[in-house]
């Protein structure tokens, strides 16, 4: 199998939950579970799960992430925004590694990367104070020069790129975006920081996103959960570390 990592991000399981039980999602007939989607994620390959605690709990809720932190053996890859309560919580349940993400309240999901620049005096304090405690931090962000050096500055052994940008491009906008990747991800192994990578990762390109110089891990949620519906989360995982293998293999 492919030597770079998959974090299944099981938020999506959680969204259908709540779609049906927002108001009693801990009853024992709340469904789809989360943690069991996660475990059989983590049989069938995954090498963490990714859940993202958001302020207005949209689906993942703070019982979920202790109960996949009591529960599954892999990492847990907790994603959060930069706000005191869930850095709290996050320094209670102790992930092993923590994705800052931008949060804003309207978006469907996380649109574009965390400024780390403009946004470096209000992110030092957490950095450091995660990183303190052992988890470890990553800065998501976009495939931007400006951006890797100051993840770097702030102290995080790893950025995740935002490859939405190139997963949504237009045929004629493709190459730029990749070239965008390609270069922010240079700076990143320049800078000893670990390149990670997730947003808008399908079945379809895959293969391509797989090639992003130095790549440690993918994070991929939406795509394989739609996948999981038609063939199991077990299936769905599977196919995608398979296509992550063979495109690993592809030659330049
Ligand atoms: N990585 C991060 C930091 C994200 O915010 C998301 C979306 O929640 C993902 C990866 C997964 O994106 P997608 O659901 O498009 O695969």
């Amino acid at each position: 199998m492919s030597k770079i990592l998959l974090g299944v991000n099981i938020d999506h399981v959680a969204t259908l939950r709540q779609a049906r039980y927002r108001d009693n999602w801990e009853s024992s007939l709340a469904e789809p579970d989360p943690v069991a989607a996660s475990l059989a994620a983590e049989e069938a390959g995954a090498t963490s799960i990714t859940a993202h605690l958001r302020e207005d709990r949209r689906h993942i809720q703070e019982r979920d992430i202790q109960r996949l932190r009591e529960c599954i053996t892999t990492r847990l890859n907790l994603e959060m925004g930069n706000c005191p309560e869930i850095v709290k919580i996050a320094l209670k349940v102790k992930p092993d590694d923590v994705c800052l993400v931008p949060e804003k309240r309207q978006e469907l999901t996380t649109e574009g990367g965390l400024d780390c620049v403009s946004r470096y005096d209000a992110l030092l304090p957490t950095v450091t104070t995660l990183r303190d405690s052992g988890i470890k931090v990553s800065m998501f962000i976009e495939p931007d020069l400006a951006q890797v050096a100051a993840a770097a500055r702030l102290g995080a052994p790893c950025v995740e790129f935002h490859t939405g940008a190139f997963a949504n491009a237009e045929a004629s906008g493709v190459e730029a975006e990749w070239d965008r990747l390609v270069h922010a991800a240079r700076l990143a192994h320049d800078l000893n920081l670990r390149v990670h990578a997730g947003h808008g990762i399908n079945y379809t390109n895959i293969k391509r996103s797989v090639r992003i110089p130095y790549l440690y891990e993918l994070n991929i949620g939406h795509s394989i959960v739609a996948r999981s519906i038609f063939v199991g989360m077990k299936n769905a995982v599977h196919d995608m570390l398979q296509l992550m293998q063979e495109g690993s293999e592809q030659p330049l």
